[in-house]
């Protein structure tokens, strides 16, 4: 009983410990930890196992360092085209979103998650026999970004077990995800969904930021 306690305080408190980490040192991530993470990657679920995703490892300064000024690129020329029109408010969100957007620049290592196009696939066909055309193709992108998304997650919690640093990044493809496939040669049946900064970072620095979660209460209905 006392043990059983102790794991489940173990669980919770390993989930409520990964924090998004946006501050890296400057420490290459050991190959053996990249294979972990991407192994994790794989054993996300997806209809009928199709296992639609492909992962690009960005492990070099250059193409890192070429990623952040391609978003630089595109938060000046936004801010520009805010001040030419007045648009304060515009300049303000545009300077202060460079932060979330270029949250990964310290970081040794991006991991680029790919969602791919399962339209032939046994699981496609299917979806196809209950969904008009139209439809059939925003059901599997659908279901693709959710697959995406939980291998993402398995990602964030195998780094966290690792001791490492991550954080799940949206903005970088909003602002430049255009220019970020073509420097990655992501082909047109496929899309970026998102990218995982990964690196050593100085610990203490998540426990001291605040982060907080709805009440159970406000969030669960039970039926
Ligand atoms: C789909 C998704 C996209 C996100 N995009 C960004 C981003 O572009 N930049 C960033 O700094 N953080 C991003 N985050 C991290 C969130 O801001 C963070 O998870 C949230 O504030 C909760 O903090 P925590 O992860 O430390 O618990 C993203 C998270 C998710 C799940």
């Amino acid at each position: 009983m006392i043990q059983e306690k102790i794991f489940q305080e173990d669980v919770s408190r390993f989930f409520s410990s990964r924090r998004s980490v946006r501050k890296y040192l400057n420490t290459e991530i050991a190959s053996e930890d990249i294979m972990s993470i991407l192994t994790s990657g794989i054993w996300a679920p997806s209809p009928g196992n199709v296992q639609p995703w492909r992962f690009i490892i960005i492990n070099k300064k250059n193409s890192i360092n070429r990623l952040a000024y391609l978003i630089t690129e595109n938060l000046h020329s936004r801010r520009q085209t805010a001040e030419e029109n007045n648009c304060f408010n515009n300049v303000a969100l545009i300077r202060a979103s460079g932060k979330y957007a270029l949250a990964f620049k310290s970081a040794p290592l991006i991991i680029a998650l790919v969602g791919k196009s399962y339209k032939k696939s046994p699981t496609g066909r299917l979806f196809g026999a209950f969904f008009p055309d139209k439809d059939v193709n925003t059901v599997i992108r659908e279901e693709m970004i959710k697959c995406v998304s939980m291998a993402a997650q398995n990602m964030l919690l195998c780094i966290n077990y690792l001791g490492l640093g991550g954080c799940a990044l949206s903005a970088p493809i909003y602002l430049a995800g255009r220019k970020i496939s073509e420097e990655l040669q992501i082909g047109l049946e496929e899309e970026l969904v998102l990218l995982i900064s990964v690196g050593h970072y100085e610990k203490g620095q998540t426990e001291k930021r605040f982060s907080s979660r709805k009440k159970l209460e406000n969030v669960v209905s039970w039926l």
